[in-house]
């Protein structure tokens, strides 16, 4: 079978307007390059607090995160839950099935979704006196943005430019190899897919395409999937996903990739040959940061990142970095973080940093894993000990309901702190929340066990694992 691509969306139908020349000879308090989560969270917030804000943007404010990763992909997703929801209604005495997946009308839910939501965003920004710029923007010294012929000056400049789909050397993309980027916009399920990298993109388009109907194999050069989570979780992931009939090769590395008119040819370096319609490469995103004058104008990169201190000035007075090109996580809640703090720093109100740690992470495949804090080997370096508790969803009535298994694995420090809760179940990405205030607030489990969880819901599953922790569990061993 033939796999095609429609062209990426490049109708922008609500463009804004740019503004007059003339206004870009006034100095701003703030010129951001680049429009997306980091970016116009901090234009946002800077409008908000009376700040003269320029917001340049070569493509489509919203950026990645609206355009190309988490928006697009998740309602891919969400199409996969549905296509599992019929597939296996019989299980719950719904006789059902999957008749075919039409990916023109998948992509035109999607698209309905981003459309809409980048309209919202259009107008929020059109209506905050933020002068918006489309062009692509330079950095031509501490103080000045040169974009389209004018030159916008501002007293800070914060570097807001993003991240790109890594690939391989040697790797030809086309219709047969390709990055999410492409993947996103197939208009045809392939019949088989290898997946390279089984990091978090890998795994949530290996969930895609294989409820969609596609045959999945995922290679991960590391020893197991999701390698940033607890090692527990990606335990259980790889058994979810086997059960799912997705084929998982860890330690294995790529040797190449043959593209022809059938498919692709992929030959790893255990000699192992593998054959499928289409190679999707998810081996990491790099950050965009080259030819925009950023090395001419004195700013240290580590490896392309713009390095930082905590408050995320680069190493030139008056320029900040914030969102992918910094080094660490790369999500979009930490780029709005990120852009809020620097708008509020440059206002002059002293905000806290914004700490990776405490950043909650959910990745979106069947089943989801959603985390935050330490894992027990980063709790154990850290504090010399730790104790956990590793409550399983088997005695949690809604995620027996849903037919989902899974658990809730809690990380203790020797002062009584919960430092990590590591959870991986269907929808348990929704449970992040409380997940998340748990570890924020430095809480521990005597202080959670006596909060109310309302039966029967999988938010009870980290009530009762807090049960459990303190000593006194309910639906769950000791
Ligand atoms: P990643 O860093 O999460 O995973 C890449 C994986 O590829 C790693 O496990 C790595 O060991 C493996 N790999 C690298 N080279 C390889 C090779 N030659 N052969 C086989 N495996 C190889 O990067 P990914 O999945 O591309 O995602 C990029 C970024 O986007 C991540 O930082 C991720 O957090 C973010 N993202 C977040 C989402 C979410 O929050 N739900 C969704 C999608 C992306």
């Amino acid at each position: 079978m033939e796999s095609s691509l429609t062209k990426p969306d490049s109708t922008d139908l609500t463009a804004m307007p740019d503004i007059p020349t003339s206004a870009s000879e006034q100095p701003y308090d703030v010129v951001i390059l680049g429009g997306g989560s980091g970016g116009y969270a901090c234009a946002l917030r800077s409008a908000q607090l009376g700040l003269k804000v320029a917001l340049v943007e070569k493509d489509k404010v919203g950026g990645t995160c609206l355009h190309r990763g988490c928006i697009p992909t998740k309602a891919l997703l969400h199409a996969a839950e549905v296509a599992d929801t019929a597939r296996e209604g019989a299980k719950f005495g719904v006789n059902s099935s999957v008749e075919s997946i039409d990916m023109e009308a998948v992509l035109k839910y999607q698209d309905g979704v981003v459309g809409r939501l980048h309209k919202g965003l259009q107008g929020l920004v059109s209506s905050a006196a933020i002068d918006y710029i489309t062009g692509v923007g330079h950095v031509t010294s501490a103080t000045t943005v040169s974009v389209g012929g004018r030159v916008l000056t501002g007293r800070h400049l914060v570097l807001a430019t993003g991240s790109y789909a890594r690939t391989l050397p040697g790797l030809e993309l086309g219709d047969r190899i390709m990055t999410s980027d492409q993947a996103l916009r197939l208009t045809r399920v392939p019949e088989s897919v290898v997946v390279l990298g089984g990091g978090v993109i890998g795994v949530e388009f290996a969930s895609v395409f294989r409820s969609f109907g596609a045959a999945v194999t995922i290679v991960e050069a590391l020893p197991r999937l999701v390698p940033a989570e607890e090692p527990s979780v990606s335990t259980a992931l790889l058994r979810a996903f086997r059960k799912r009939k997705i084929t998982v090769k860890t330690d294995a590395r790529l040797a190449s990739a043959t593209p022809d008119d059938k498919g692709v040819e992929v030959v790893l370096e255990d000699g192992t040959a593998l054959r499928a319609e289409l190679l999707l490469v998810a081996v990491g995103r790099g950050p965009v940061t080259d030819d925009m004058g950023f090395d001419e104008a004195g700013i240290a990169r580590d490896r392309g990142f713009v390095t930082t201190d905590e408050r995320l000035r680069t190493s030139v007075p008056g320029v900040y970095a914030v969102g992918d090109i910094v080094p660490g996580l790369q999500l979009a809640h930490r780029g709005f973080a990120h852009g809020i703090f620097v708008a509020e720093d440059i206002a002059g109100l002293a905000p806290s940093p914004v700490i990776d740690e405490f950043i909650p992470k959910v990745t979106y495949c069947d089943p989801e894993i959603a985390s935050v804090g330490l894992t027990e080997a980063q709790a154990r370096d850290r504090f010399g000990d730790a104790t956990t508790y590793d409550y399983n969803l088997g005695g949690n009535g809604k995620s027996q309901i849903l037919a989902t298994s899974g658990s809730v694995k809690l990380v203790k420090a020797p002062d009584g702190r919960v430092v990590g809760i590591h959870m991986i179940g269907a929808r348990m990405g929704e449970q992040i929340g409380e997940a998340q205030l748990i570890v924020g607030w430095e809480g521990t489990a005597e202080d959670v066990a006596p909060m109310i969880h309302a039966h029967p819901t999988q938010n009870e599953a980290l009530g009762e694992a807090h049960l459990a922790l303190a000593g006194k569990p309910l639906h769950a061993h000791a």
